[in-house]
């Protein structure tokens, strides 16, 4: 098992998280425990419905646990209430998504400045633009840029509030492979060079390769945790 050494920064000890009551429940997550260090490149593997988004959103405090502690960078999430986890939603976790979710009428520039309303000391929105490779871009629309530019747009919203944690469901899920791999290589150079907590949601077992731990999940249940000594670089694998 997994111990919580000084560097550890997320902690999942017993989570469950039912949805619905009766003969409607829904076990989502059942009896998870898991331990992730600071820095390290996370995978959360598994398939649809095995209860990964359910994993993410409990340690990204937009749902609560039925029971069992979340502990996050010293914090203990799974007992805050709405106002603590709005003030921990912004100043510790950036979210990406499948599908981006950026306001459709807003320009690049636009859509990453919006972070200013809810972090008080928000990065530089052109320079986290920059960061993504996307400072030429800062102009166009969600409409007029690709998947991978909107995604990497996604990437420096989240860098504005300069998280310690990236937790990203799915990031490459709407993407090429080709486009992923941009992504997934921004996503682990945020990691190396930033020493970022990097968490990713996937049922891509080739991303997997790339992590320095891999949590494989089945049926809301953690089957296997595996620390991987060679990670490999985006770039090394066959995609
Ligand atoms: N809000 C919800 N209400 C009811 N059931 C849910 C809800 N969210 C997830 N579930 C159920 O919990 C299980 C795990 O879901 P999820 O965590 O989304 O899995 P994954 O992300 O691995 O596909 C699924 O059976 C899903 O239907
Ligand atoms: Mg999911």
């Amino acid at each position: 098992m997994m111990q919580s050494g000084a560097s550890s920064i997320v902690q999942f000890e017993n989570v469950t998280k039912k949805y619905g009551e009766g003969d409607a429940t829904q076990l989502a997550n059942d009896n998870v425990s898991f331990s992730i260090d600071e820095g390290e490149f996370v995978v959360i593997l598994g398939q649809s419905g095995a209860g990964k988004s359910t994993v993410l959103n409990m340690l990204g405090g937009m749902d609560v646990p039925t029971s069992g502690r979340v502990t996050v960078a010293g914090q203990e999430v799974s007992k805050m209430n709405d106002r603590e986890l709005s003030l921990y939603r912004a100043g510790t976790i950036g979210f990406i998504f499948q599908f981006y979710n950026l306001l459709p009428s807003l320009t690049a520039l636009e859509n990453v400045s919006l972070v200013k309303n809810i972090v008080k000391d928000a990065g530089d929105a052109e320079e986290m633009l920059a960061q993504v490779g996307l400072a030429e871009h800062k102009n166009k629309f969600p409409a007029q840029m690709s998947g991978g530019e909107q995604q990497r747009v996604s990437i420096a919203r989240a860098l504005a509030k300069n998280p310690k944690i990236i937790l990203g469901d799915e990031p490459t899920g709407a993407l090429d492979s080709e486009t992923g791999v941009i992504v997934l290589e921004l996503l682990q150079k945020l990691c190396r060079e930033q020493k970022k907590t990097v968490i990713l949601v996937t049922h891509n077992a080739d991303i997997a390769q790339c992590a320095d731990k891999v949590i494989r999940m089945k049926n809301g249940k953690v089957r296997e945790i595996k620390i991987n000594d060679s990670p490999k670089s985006v770039r090394e694998v066959e995609w």
